[in-house]
């Protein structure tokens, strides 16, 4: 039988497991982990400043490997994220959802409360949520701090950067819970030169606000930016950077944020089961790569993507042969990884692994 193809112009010069992997599988590169966190925390300014988004990968092994590089900080999206973090070691986690389900509070709470030499730190948005805060905190350990979200006009959570998360701060201030600002512009793209005007602007805004704080004698910092404005917020307002999607870039950050020279590092292995006059169908349909992206952009591929449905997908192909495994390279990593609770790794010591990530767990 013929040797399996590994396709180029995704990962022409990695080899293929020898071992039998079932498809489709989830594959990363821990070299190329490796060689993003250093890229990125240079680009931070220092990895003291690096605080990642571990929603990307929800893996605990690289919570471990982080650390073990230096990285002392960790945002994540939701409780299972924030126990996985803690799990694995790390000694500051923020919890950047502000939610006002007293049960997910409640949750977080019970997180600190096994961790008691860990900073862990909420949000705030709103009146009700501070509500819940201030009940779910009565008898909570001190180890537990609140950021106020801000909107930067991304419109998604977020006070208003105005008197209203002003007085919410002072509220927070008054429980002895308030650390600081959080602010997520994931909605800031273009040049760098027009992503650096706007962020210039917001932290223009941030600034104000400390400093009217200041002027009460509260002291406030900054937890700032994703992929595309990181390396822009001004280090004497945002202690914390906080990109996510460094972790495997993707088919867009490649060309968007070519600039970072991060390396692809997750992939989708596919097999090739059809092939018809001019197509090939794969075995990764939208339960293998995340279908949260229009069809023809959810991977990177020379020639169209002609539909998926939920376990195959059916591209343009005249030489694909049936048997061909294929890596794909996901558009949005962090929604294709959330498919997987297990990857498949090349270890930077040369072998094949299955490690656990939490998958779809919340
Ligand atoms: C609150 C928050 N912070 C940080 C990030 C990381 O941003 P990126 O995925 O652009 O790296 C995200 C991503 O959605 C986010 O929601």
């Amino acid at each position: 039988m013929d040797k399996p193809t590994d396709r180029p112009g995704t990962r022409a010069s990695q080899p293929l497991p020898n071992e039998p992997v079932a498809t489709p599988c989830f594959v990363i590169f821990e070299d190329g982990i490796r060689h993003n966190l250093k890229r990125t925390a240079e680009a931070c300014g220092g990895i003291e400043r690096f605080m990642p988004h571990v929603k990307t990968h929800r893996a605990p092994w690289i919570v471990k490997l982080s650390l073990a590089m230096g990285v002392t900080a960790f945002k994540c999206a939701t409780n299972a994220e924030v126990e996985m973090v803690l799990g694995a070691g790390a000694k500051a986690v923020t919890w950047a959802y502000p939610t006002v389900n007293p049960a997910n509070v409640h949750r977080f709470v019970e997180a600190a409360k096994t961790c008691p030499d860990a900073q862990l730190t909420g949000m705030v948005d709103s009146e009700r949520g501070f509500e819940v805060w201030r009940a779910e905190l009565k008898n909570a350990p001190d180890n537990i701090k609140l950021r106020i979200d801000l909107d930067p006009g991304l419109g998604r959570t977020g006070a208003p950067m105005d008197e209203t998360a002003l007085k919410f701060a002072r509220a927070v201030h008054s429980i002895g819970r308030l650390s600081g600002w959080h602010i997520y512009d994931g909605h800031v793209k273009g040049s760098r030169e027009e992503r650096r005007a706007q962020v210039l602007a917001l932290a223009e805004k941030v600034r104000g606000l400390r400093d009217e704080l200041k002027k009460e004698g509260i002291d406030t910092d900054a937890i700032a930016g994703g992929s595309y404005t990181f390396d822009l917020w001004p280090a004497d307002l945002a202690t914390f950077v906080s990109p996510g999607s460094w972790t495997y870039s993707s088919a867009q950050h490649d060309i968007e944020l070519a600039d970072l020279g991060w390396q692809p590092a997750a992939f989708v292995l596919a097999t090739v089961i059809s092939v018809h006059k001019g197509t090939a169908t794969l075995d990764a349909g939208c339960k293998a790569i995340s279908p949260d992206k229009p069809l023809s952009e959810r991977f990177r591929w020379n020639g169209r993507i002609i539909l998926q449905n939920e376990e195959h997908v059916v591209v343009e192909s005249d030489d694909l042969r049936v048997g061909d495994r294929v890596f794909l390279m996901p558009q949005h990593a962090c929604t294709t990884a959330y498919m997987y609770s297990d990857a498949l790794v090349k270890t930077s010591s040369g072998g094949w692994e299955h490690r656990p990530q939490l998958g779809s767990a919340r």
